[in-house]
């Protein structure tokens, strides 16, 4: 097989925290009275803390200064760490381990690639913290999706190949992110949405390694691989 490590985004790919930043962060608009929806949330998924401040600063059309922008940051972050303090592994989303499991089976590695550094808190609180072979986040990482790094950054932890790997993303940004650096990307998610990737699932409970090799000899027969 061509693929020899399965790079994973974590919010929205492994565990569903995307309910957990909106809690958060429609908890810091009403403090600023910015009025702030679940489509205004979509536009965050993959988005860097600080990046997501910026949109919702101007969906409610305010200029703050950096310092007022990192206590607010900050603040939403508190909010974010008490709710997912409370996670348990019953919200792994569902075929996510089954899948891993499978690949390690048949010795194909597992990373993460997430822009989350609240990512090593969430691994524990769902009892994860031992299951993947390298972490590419929010605290090793820098330059944010689309920018490649976080991806290039795990296979180069997980002692693979770019061309032997393939990445699981639900966000826009995630998908050009994964095909910056190379990869194969199957989206995981709305095929409308995610229109760039090699394969949208709806989630990993319709992943197996047997649709795995198909996309590649799929990927191979188009001459895309
Ligand atoms: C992921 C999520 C984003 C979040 C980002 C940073 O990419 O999809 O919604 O803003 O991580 O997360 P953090 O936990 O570091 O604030
Ligand atoms: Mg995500």
């Amino acid at each position: 097989m061509r693929t020899k490590a399965c790079i994973f985004d974590l919010d929205g790919v492994i565990v569903d925290t995307a309910k957990y930043h909106y809690m958060a962060w429609k908890r810091l608009t009403e403090k600023l009275g910015i009025t702030f929806t679940v489509t205004d949330n979509e536009r965050l998924k993959g988005v860097s803390r600080m990046a997501s401040l910026d949109i919702i600063l101007e969906i409610g059309g305010r200029k703050l200064t950096m310092p007022e922008k990192q206590e607010l940051a900050a603040q939403k972050n508190e909010w974010y760490v008490e709710y997912i303090n409370m996670m348990t592994p019953g919200e792994i989303l569902p075929g996510a381990s089954e899948f891993i499991d499978e690949l390690k089976r048949n010795n194909i590695r597992v990373a993460l690639g997430s822009a989350s550094k609240n990512t090593p808190l969430i691994l524990e609180r769902v009892g994860m913290n031992h299951v993947f072979d390298a972490i590419a986040d929010g605290n090793n990482v820098t330059k944010a999706k689309p920018d490649p790094e976080v991806f290039t950054k795990a296979a180069e932890l997980a002692g693979v190949e770019i061309t032997g790997c393939v990445v699981f993303e639900d966000a826009i940004a995630g998908v050009e992110a994964a095909l910056n650096a190379g990869m194969i990307c199957i989206g995981i998610g709305d095929p409308s949405v995610l229109k760039d990737a090699h394969l949208v699932v709806k989630g990993l409970h319709e992943m197996n390694l047997d649709k795995l090799i198909s996309l590649e000899k799929r990927l191979g027969n188009e001459g895309i691989i």
